[in-house]
């Protein structure tokens, strides 16, 4: 019997949130970056992982090498994440229809669907507090093409977030985006940012 996956909203991941955006983000990143570019993504509040495996498929469609690196607090969303295997949902079916970043719709062994290795081996999920500076420590400055947080910023204390921002500003190469929910703005936070889009930022270089 297919079953539903009960997630609390502070950790709801959805397959290409608010998909005009992805097309907005598709188009900037042909136009920044070469195909020869070896693309690194910095996933930030992951959740479950379905906008990191939504990453790669886009990226692996650009036709770019990639690698993404996907964080949460919770190690059991990243647990879950890691796994590949999403528990049946509308939803779901339909972006197993679509696309081909599920390989099999599950049987009564594997109750749900089964992300295509070609994606998740391009991920690595892990437990991570954004707040901290421990975890900026682990990463490399001017690295970083493009930075996902989307849905995240909200769940941060606001005295944080400049920290975060601040951070992210760092790790993004001169010409990296920064995508962020379509709702979503950072100017009270930084002036180290121009916006491009809604929801879709860069790096200012003075
Ligand atoms: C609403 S979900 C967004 C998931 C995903 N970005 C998306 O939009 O599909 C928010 C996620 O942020 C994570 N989060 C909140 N505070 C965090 C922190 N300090 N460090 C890392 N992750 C955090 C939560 O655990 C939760 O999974």
């Amino acid at each position: 019997m297919a079953r539903r996956v009960k997630i609390p909203m502070l950790h709801t991941s959805i397959f290409f949130r608010e998909p005009e955006m992805w097309a907005k983000l598709e188009k900037l990143i042909m136009q920044r970056y070469s195909k020869y570019t070896k693309f690194q993504v910095l996933d930030l509040g992951c959740s479950w992982g379905a906008e990191a495996y939504s990453l790669a498929y886009t990226l692996h469609k650009l036709g770019y090498n990639y690698h993404i690196t996907a964080v949460d607090q919770n190690p059991e969303v990243v647990n879950y994440a890691s796994k590949g295997v999403f528990k049946f949902d509308s939803n779901l079916r339909r972006v197993y229809r679509e696309t081909d970043i599920f390989i099999q719709e599950g049987d009564g062994v594997i109750q749900g669907f089964v992300v295509n290795d070609v994606y998740r081996q391009k991920i690595s999920f892990s437990v991570a507090d954004i707040t901290t500076s421990t975890f900026w420590k682990t990463l490399r400055r001017n690295t970083f093409h493009l930075v996902v947080i989307r849905y995240v910023l909200i769940h941060i204390p606001t005295e944080k977030i400049p920290f975060i921002l601040d951070n992210i500003y760092q790790i993004l190469t001169p010409q990296g985006l920064l995508f962020l929910g379509r709702s979503e703005k950072i100017e009270k936070y930084s002036s180290n940012f121009k916006k491009i889009e809604r929801g879709i930022y860069e790096p200012l270089r003075y």
